[in-house]
């Protein structure tokens, strides 16, 4: 969620950035822009295209969700064993994660190791931002649910007090393991499986009758069940994308530096294909093993977008990009059509293919270096049909260099000196 929310909504006809004690934010208003008051999303349609456009709901219509429980402060109290510190699980800008227990049936407060572990997020007492994000989460997760999406079980509104009540995801976020220092080194299996579950959340959500555009997607926001299936968390920036003829939705420039889209930073313009270009930089972190923004290191490299994009085309350059934690135990084939794709939803955005596209193709991708069968992947329960696909021989026959240096993320829009430094950077 975000990690800026007091100062946020301070922000007026400026680009602005502000400080966070984690990953960092983007903000910027755009003169042109406007923001919604309420946030507008599908009817729940459980994997299926909605039948209704969907019209802002008010706060209350939004807190009666049926699929969430409200919680009372002191009972998220008692099922934290009052936000101990050894309860600690993570820190984001939005406030510290808990680690908690409820009794599975009436999901009121259990002894420790009793009942159903649930992850217990703690909003910092900081303003009508952090609530209205609050709400959004609340609203959305309320109404979506999907395999890979994390699931929402409640919330807590008790006079300062804003908490959120999650299903707990045992391996944490992507983030951790693969730029944690002493983290166990991922397979290019796990990479993506990781990879495919992520981009079926986002199909899911864009694939919706009026698409809902997550906008903050990037690999703390990425949790993974005991099997590293992957589920989306954070929907605090989602939005309710374009209807009608229109071809994007005007915003208050949010996002995390290094994953927003250069055109979304630039003109406020939202669109699913911002999306896409956030998926195009996971997927490079993923094959590279670095940060998308890095301050520690030098130069280009400090910019994974800019410092990968002149090796994704070449294939025998591509080496040098990946991951040494690897130890080339991957396929080099299926490493270059992902890189292929990556550099695709890192291009203009004309060029970015939809996220349906983006999953066809990961699913088309051998898991193992000797092997183009997920059974022998180490990963039972990766699915991913190895038919060779016409998607696969395009990427490959028809993307090339001059494909990749259309996307136009000039340096000096990624090193605006209204952009700040990232957690780990
Ligand atoms: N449902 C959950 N199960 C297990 N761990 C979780 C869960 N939700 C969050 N975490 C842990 O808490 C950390 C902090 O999460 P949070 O969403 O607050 O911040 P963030 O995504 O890291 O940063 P940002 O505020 O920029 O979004 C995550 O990185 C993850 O390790
Ligand atoms: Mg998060």
């Amino acid at each position: 969620m975000g990690n800026c929310f007091g100062a946020r909504s301070k922000v007026d006809n400026t680009l602005s950035s502000h400080p966070t004690s984690g990953s960092t934010k983007v903000t910027a208003r755009i003169s042109h822009s406007y923001t919604s008051s309420s946030p507008t999303v599908p009817a729940y349609n459980n994997n299926k295209k909605s039948e209704s456009v969907p019209s802002p709901r008010s706060e209350g219509d939004i807190l009666s969700s049926p699929n969430l429980k409200p919680f009372t402060f002191s009972e998220l109290k008692n099922a934290t064993r009052n936000f101990r510190p050894d309860s600690l699980i993570g820190e984001g800008g939005f406030g510290y994660v808990y680690k908690g227990w409820l009794d599975e049936q009436t999901l009121s407060a259990a002894r420790p190791g009793c009942g159903i572990v649930v992850a217990v997020k703690k909003l910092k007492p900081e303003g009508f931002q952090g609530h209205k994000e609050w709400l959004s989460e609340v609203n959305y997760l309320g109404q979506l649910q999907h395999q890979n999406l994390v699931k929402l079980i409640g919330y807590c509104l008790d006079g300062d007090n804003r908490l959120l009540v999650y299903e707990y995801m045992p391996k944490g976020s992507l983030e951790n393991h693969l730029f944690r220092r002493g983290a166990q080194p991922l397979s290019w299996a796990t990479r993506m499986k990781v990879a495919i579950g992520a981009a079926r959340g986002l199909t899911f959500l864009h694939d919706s009758e009026q698409q809902v555009i997550y906008r903050d997607f990037k690999a703390s926001n990425i949790l993974l069940d005991t099997d590293f299936n992957a589920k989306l968390s954070d929907f605090g920036l989602a939005k309710a994308g374009p209807t009608g003829d229109l071809s994007h939705v005007s915003t208050q420039v949010m996002g995390t530096h290094g994953y927003a889209a250069p055109e979304y930073i630039a003109t406020g313009r939202l669109t699913a294909k911002c999306d896409v270009y956030s998926f195009g930089v996971v997927l490079l972190e993923l094959l590279s093993g670095r940060r998308a923004v890095d301050k520690t290191k030098s130069g280009v490299e400090q910019y994974l977008v800019d410092w990968a994009k002149p090796y994704l085309g070449n294939r025998r350059k591509l080496f040098r990009i990946m991951d040494t934690k690897l130890e080339g135990q991957y396929p080099q084939k299926a490493a270059f059509t992902a890189a292929i794709l990556a550099a695709r939803c890192i291009s203009d955005a004309k060029f970015r293919p939809q996220m349906s596209e983006v999953l066809a193709a990961l699913q088309q991708l051998p898991f193992t270096k000797h092997s183009g069968s997920p059974s022998r992947a180490g990963h039972k329960s990766a699915s991913s049909p190895m038919a060779k696909s016409p998607l696969r021989q395009k990427y490959s026959s028809t993307v090339n260099d001059t494909d990749i240096s259309r996307g136009r993320i000039r340096s000096s829009q990624m090193k605006s000196p209204f952009m700040r430094s990232p957690r780990g950077g």
